[in-house]
């Protein structure tokens, strides 16, 4: 194939333009979006899954939805300099497509109207802190929030630092302690590991919200310790508001100019390094250089290897495709006790889309997606063997995609929460 032109890769790879770029040179990121659009292609046989594959691997565009077990689509987007050839080689191999965004930078611009600096001084001064459910909102604002509860909430709530991002970003979790007294069971939630994913840190403090602010309404709340960090890629975070909004992996070596960063969902130190993960820093899937090797992935292991047996439940949050994942992802199989998992795994889609309307599809990861290695949820079932252990992938199917507008806050937050309350509702009921 012969797309890799320098130009096309370019566009997927601005920040090589940028070392030591400033403001200018962010807004130039963003720029890169102009034109670029989202197709989704019907790739029904496995000779068109390896063309879109091979057009990957040489970053001339980028995969949003891989192939998966229940449907034949492909979901990429593809930079404005690349979609002619792009569109060209897919009907080389009679790949049908159609356009799901016309212009990535015009949704990128509709789907977060942010607020003001003033609107969110407003806010502050009016409710004691930032955070809304109507906008995407900066990492320090989702930290205000939970210093903003520690201090309203104090013999509920606390918050912890539990680590540092690798530009020195603090890694804050919270906890929400059960009422009951002595020991509970423990459940570890969070969110932002890919940061492209906003809806993913924004559910999550959504779920935040209603365990603390709401938690009258929910008894099982009294029986669990949780133990919630809303984002786990704060460096990525950031760098999707201030650089390029559709970054996914963390931001080592972003000083270094060129195939910065590793993919934190294929950091973990479980069956590390095999399927569904690449040894190439430039690729999107890049593990790392090895088991752990991340501060933000280290941060999690040592946490929750803390928390000892305790821990019965442990939900990673991701989008988008409205999936609820459990082990393995690093291979079709299923651990032993898998059909508890699925059990419950299908009560907790039955509630989302009562309280949400949307569906979710429930599976072992490896098969219903695509082998990944790597993954936190695999680590937590291998290593500290939680058994309740799910990655849950938030809205939409497509639509949007990772650009899902604001309004959408509510409806999945709801749905995220409703996972968790089945979940610790069962965990509750069993100690
Ligand atoms: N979309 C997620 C990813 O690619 C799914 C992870 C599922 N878990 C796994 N261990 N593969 O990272
Ligand atoms: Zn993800």
């Amino acid at each position: 194939m012969s797309i890799s032109s320098a130009a096309a890769r370019q566009h997927l790879r601005p920040e090589e333009l940028k070392v030591g770029g400033g403001q200018n040179a962010a807004q130039e990121a963003q720029l890169q979006y102009k034109g670029a659009q989202v197709l989704r292609v019907e790739a029904v046989t496995e000779f068109q899954k390896d063309v879109i594959k091979k057009m990957q691997d040489e970053q001339v565009l980028d995969t949003w939805l891989n192939p998966a077990a229940g449907r034949t689509h492909v979901d990429i987007m593809v930079p404005a300099t690349a979609l002619d050839q792009v569109k060209a080689e897919l009907q080389n191999v009679s790949a049908t497509f159609r356009v799901m965004i016309a212009d990535v930078e015009a949704a990128i611009k509709d789907e977060n109207p942010a607020l003001s600096e003033s609107e969110l001084e407003e806010l502050e001064g009016r409710k004691g802190h930032r955070m809304t459910f109507q906008n995407y909102h900066r990492v320090s604002d989702i930290h205000g929030y939970l210093d903003y509860l520690a201090q309203t909430f104090p013999d509920l709530v606390s918050v912890q630092t539990i680590g540092s991002s690798i530009e020195g970003r603090p890694l804050k979790m919270i906890k929400i302690t059960g009422a009951k007294a002595g020991p509970k069971p423990a459940f570890y939630i969070d969110g932002g590991i890919h940061a492209r994913e906003w809806i993913s840190p924004a559910s999550v403090s959504y779920i935040i919200q209603e365990l603390v602010e709401n938690r009258e309404k929910y008894a099982f709340a009294d029986s669990i310790d949780f133990y919630i960090v809303p984002v786990v890629n704060p460096d990525g975070y950031e760098y999707t508001h201030n650089g390029m909004r559709l970054w996914r992996k963390n931001r080592k070596d972003a000083q270094k100019g060129r195939c910065a960063g590793t993919d934190l969902n294929r950091n973990f130190g479980y069956k590390w390094g095999g399927a569904g993960s690449s040894r190439d820093p430039c690729q999107e899937i890049y593990a790392g250089s090895g088991p752990f090797s991340e501060p933000e992935t280290q941060a999690i292991r040592n946490f929750v290897s803390s928390l000892g047996t305790r821990v019965r439940g442990y939900v990673t949050f991701h989008s988008y495709g409205q999936y609820i994942l459990y082990p393995w992802g690093y291979d079709k199989k299923v651990p032993p006790d898998y059909t508890d998992l699925d059990r419950i795994g299908k009560m907790a889609a039955k509630k989302m889309r009562e309280v949400g309307g949307a569906s979710y599809t429930v599976g072992n990861s490896a098969s219903l997606l695509y082998a990944a290695s790597g993954g936190a949820d695999d680590w937590a079932k291998g290593g500290p063997r939680v058994k309740y252990t799910y990655t849950i992938e938030l809205r939409d199917r497509g639509r949007f995609g990772f650009l899902l507008p604001a309004n959408y806050i509510v409806p999945t937050g709801k749905e995220a929460f409703a996972a968790i309350q089945t979940i610790s509702e069962e965990i509750a009921a069993t100690g």
